[in-house]
Formats: C-alpha cells, sequence, structure tokens
C-alpha cells in the first residue's frame, strides 16, 4: 500500500507559535524525510466556513494568510502538495454517499463537536453543516487515500469517526477506501502549548497567541509580560517551572545550541530549571533568553513571508498547480467510490 499523508488547517486567522510546534514543525520534517508516496497539505475552508458561513471575509482573506504561513515555515509545493479545500469538488460530493452511513446520535456524541457546539454557543440551533463537518472530514481523508493523518489530539475522534464510515462503507460496497491512521506528536509539551497567559491553550479569542509573522517588538511585549509562577515575587523566592508558561515555551522551542549562543553560563534547560526553582533567578532573564529563542525560530520564517507577501502571484498560482494535482487525484477515489455504489452509469 501506498504511503499517503495528508492533514489541514481551518482558515480563521494566522498560524501561530502553538500551531508550530504541534504541528507545522513536523510537517516539514516529514517533507524532507521524503518516507511517503504522497504528501498533501491543504487550507479547510470548506470547513472553517460550517462556522463561519455569515463571514466570508474572514475565511478568504485566512486561506492567503495560511498558505503564506506553510510557505514561510518551509513546506515546499515541489514535495507537498498544497490545495484549498472548496476546489475539490468531489469532496462535498464524498460526504454527500458518506451521509447514509452515519446517524445522527453519533454526531451528537462526537467529542469534539460536542465541545465545540458548547463553545459555540449553539444550544438547540446546531446547523446541519457544522454538525456535519466531520463527515466530510472523513471524505477530505478518504479521497487522497491518505494512510497517515498528523494531527492535534483534540482531532483523534475525527478520525475515529471516519475510520468507522470508511469500514461502513467497505462492508457495505466492498473494498474501495482506505482506513486512515491519526498520528500525534510524541513529544507532550508540543501537543497542546498554552497561551502566553498561561491558560490552557492559545486561541486567537483569547488573545494570548505569539502569531509566527509577529515582528520583533511584538513578540518581545507578548515575552516580556508573559505570565509566570504568581509566588514567585521576589528573585531569590524558589520558583515554579511546571506550570509556568515561560517554561513550558522553553521546554518545546529551546535546544542546547541556544544556551551556546545565548545563556552560555548554563549548559541546557535542566540546569537553568534547577537554578529557578532553588531561587536566585529573576524571571526577566529567563524571559530574555525566550525572547531569543523565538526570534532565532521567527526570523528565518518572516523573511520568507516577506519574500512571498511580495511576490504573492506564486503563492496564488502554487495554490492553483496544487488544487489541480489534489483534484486529480480526488477524481480518482469519487470514480471508484461511484463504481462500488452501482452509481456508475455511463461508464
Ligand atoms: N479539523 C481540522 C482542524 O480543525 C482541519 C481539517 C479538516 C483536517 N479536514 C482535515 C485535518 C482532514 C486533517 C485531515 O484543524
Amino acid at each position: 500500500m501506498k504511503k499517503i499523508i495528508l492533514t489541514g488547517d481551518r482558515p480563521t486567522g494566522n498560524l501561530h507559535l502553538g500551531h508550530y510546534v504541534g504541528s507545522l514543525k513536523n510537517r516539514v520534517e516529514l517533507q524532507n524525510k521524503g518516507d511517503y508516496d504522497e504528501m498533501y497539505v491543504f487550507i479547510a475552508d470548506t470547513q472553517a466556513l460550517t462556522d463561519n458561513f455569515n463571514n466570508p471575509k474572514k475565511v478568504r482573506d485566512s486561506v492567503i494568510e495560511v498558505a503564506l504561513d506553510y510557505l514561510s515555515v518551509g513546506l515546499d509545493p515541489s514535495k507537498v502538495t498544497i490545495f484549498i479545500q472548496s476546489m475539490i469538488s468531489a469532496l462535498p460530493e464524498l460526504t454527500m454517499y458518506y451521509m447514509n452511513l452515519v446517524t445522527l446520535s453519533r454526531l451528537e456524541r462526537n467529542p469534539t463537536v460536542k465541545s465545540e457546539v458548547k463553545q459555540k454557543d449553539f444550544g438547540s440551533s446546531i446547523p446541519v453543516g457544522f454538525l456535519n463537518y466531520p463527515i466530510s472530514q472523513t471524505a477530505d481523508i478518504t479521497a487522497f487515500d491518505a494512510t497517515i493523518v498528523p494531527v492535534g489530539e483534540d482531532q483523534l475522534p475525527m478520525l475515529e469517526q471516519a475510520r468507522e464510515i470508511v469500514r461502513s462503507f467497505n462492508n457495505i460496497y466492498g473494498d474501495t477506501l482506505v482506513e486512515p491512521k491519526a498520528v500525534i506528536p510524541d513529544n507532550e509539551v508540543c501537543r497542546r502549548l498554552p497561551g502566553t497567559d498561561g491558560k490552557a491553550k492559545m486561541s486567537k479569542s483569547l488573545g494570548n497567541c505569539i502569531y509566527l509573522k509577529d515582528d520583533s517588538e511584538t513578540v518581545k511585549k507578548k515575552v516580556m509580560s508573559m505570565y509566570t509562577d504568581p509566588n514567585h515575587i521576589r528573585v531569590e523566592d524558589p520558583g515554579d517551572t511546571k506550570n509556568n508558561a515561560v517554561f513550558i515555551y522553553l521546554e518545546a522551542l529551546c535546544n542546547d545550541e541556544h544556551f551556546k549562543k545565548y545563556l552560555p553560563e548554563y549548559k541546557n534547560l535542566d540546569e537553568l530549571k534547577d537554578h529557578y526553582e532553588k531561587g536566585g533567578l529573576g524571571d526577566v532573564k529567563v524571559k530574555r533568553f525566550l525572547y531569543d529563542v523565538i526570534e532565532d525560530i521567527l526570523e528565518p520564517i518572516r523573511s520568507k513571508r516577506k519574500y512571498y507577501e511580495d511576490n504573492i502571484d506564486l503563492v496564488y498560482d502554487m495554490l492553483k498547480e496544487g488544487s489541480k494535482k489534489a483534484n486529480r487525484h480526488a477524481e480518482e477515489t469519487l470514480k471508484r467510490v461511484k463504481k462500488a455504489m452501482l452509481i456508475d452509469y455511463f461508464d
């Protein structure tokens, strides 16, 4: 069987450091390892519209922003097919067929959907399109015969649902679809980077994100005002590094090279943590180091972004080419599906 990697993001704003450590970095590594037959990364605008249908401009603008983020972190269109979900018309068609295989109660029980419904305050007025998005996500995955789907932890119920649909389809119509496997980051801290305010997650609505496109000044302001240990008042006080966003970020982002370069009096993060926990190490020093580390990562990303912003036609061309290529694969799958379902009348 071919090894096909596929993943995507909803375009609802710019991508941030949480996306970077949780998925983008890993995607670039996967891409460069080259251990796959095909790799797809796509912008899930159709899905973004399921809960932003009344804000098309936001989705439209975010599509190009996310594409810029992709290119600037190093996704390479010569290795990875980057495309826009709504440009693939086989996807809604597959969705329609898969809808027969899923019950309403199963969708309502999907834990990700459940928590989103609560979050968005839909009450009992849940739009059908929103409730349906796990099915449409199954179409995204199966249309490309994806075997490996690198996602965040919150997406595991989506993958479970996709696997159920695949099994059910294959049972009824014969072996047609490929069962996907989710892959989540193996590094615990990378799974959920807290916000700069120490809250559970970086989230645009909470305003606690560091964006990949933030300039140095903005990053500095955000880092210097980050949440640390509220009981670490004086430098001499012993500090907590576990519930301390600054140390959690360092855990996710820094390496020993960063210490050599910016903070040579410590060999590694363990030594720095030790000192902080014993007392005698001030927040400002640790934050300055974190700022240097983040800048070290963001600087090359920013300059790539600048290049593509100045050559925005290249970005549109890339998306157009990618969507064309993705369409070819999805159309093949659709043919197979229709044949299995005996609705291939004219072939
Ligand atoms: N649901 C994903 C998110 O919110 C985006 C997405 C849509 C996706 N379709 C997908 C991810 C298919 C992986 C595979 O981030």
